[in-house]
């Protein structure tokens, strides 16, 4: 479990940073937002939840853990393109956007409930 998170978080690390590149490149910030939450979502999330996982392997065998997984990797896309449409003007996906956060948050509240009552020290 640990890895899958850690080889798709650093999926997002590429793809945020070419985002940056090419709003540095071009100098229009607008999708600023969108790099942010690549990189902090897609790459700084992911990846810390897979060291974790990894570190706290009792935590990574879960139904919980699977649900984190499934939750966090299904919306963020869809989120991430939402958000696009939204900053480039298409204010009737703010809605769309409002839910894409929550379902998000359950993802990641699923994290949290599960570090909390499944990770153990180890040995
Ligand atoms: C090649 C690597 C990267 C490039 C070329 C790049 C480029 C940029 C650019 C052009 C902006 C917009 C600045 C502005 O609006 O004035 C930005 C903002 C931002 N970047 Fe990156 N970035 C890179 C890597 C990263 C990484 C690795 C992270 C996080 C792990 C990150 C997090 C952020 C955040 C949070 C902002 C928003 C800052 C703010 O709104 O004040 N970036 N980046
Ligand atoms: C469901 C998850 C999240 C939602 C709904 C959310 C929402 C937002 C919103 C509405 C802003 C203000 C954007 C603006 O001023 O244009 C923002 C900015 C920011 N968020 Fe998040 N955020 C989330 C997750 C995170 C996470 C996990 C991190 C860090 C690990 C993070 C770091 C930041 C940073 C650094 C900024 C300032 C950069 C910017 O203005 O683009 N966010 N976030």
């Amino acid at each position: 479990m640990g890895l899958r998170f850690i080889k798709i978080a650093v999926v997002y690390l590429v793809i945020g940073t070419m985002l940056g590149a090419w709003m540095g490149s071009i100098q229009t910030f607008t999708y600023a937002p969108v790099h942010a939450h690549i990189l902090l979502l897609g790459w700084v999330s992911l990846a810390m939840a897979g060291v974790i996982y990894h570190l706290y392997p009792a935590a990574s065998e879960t139904r919980l853990a699977k649900a984190h997984f499934w939750i966090h990797n299904l919306v963020l896309p869809p989120f991430m393109v939402v958000l696009a449409l939204f900053l480039t003007g298409t204010k009737a996906a703010g809605p769309v956007l409002g839910i894409a956060s929550v379902v998000m948050i359950v993802g990641l509240a699923c994290f949290m409930v599960n570090v909390l009552t499944n990770a153990k020290p180890a040995g």
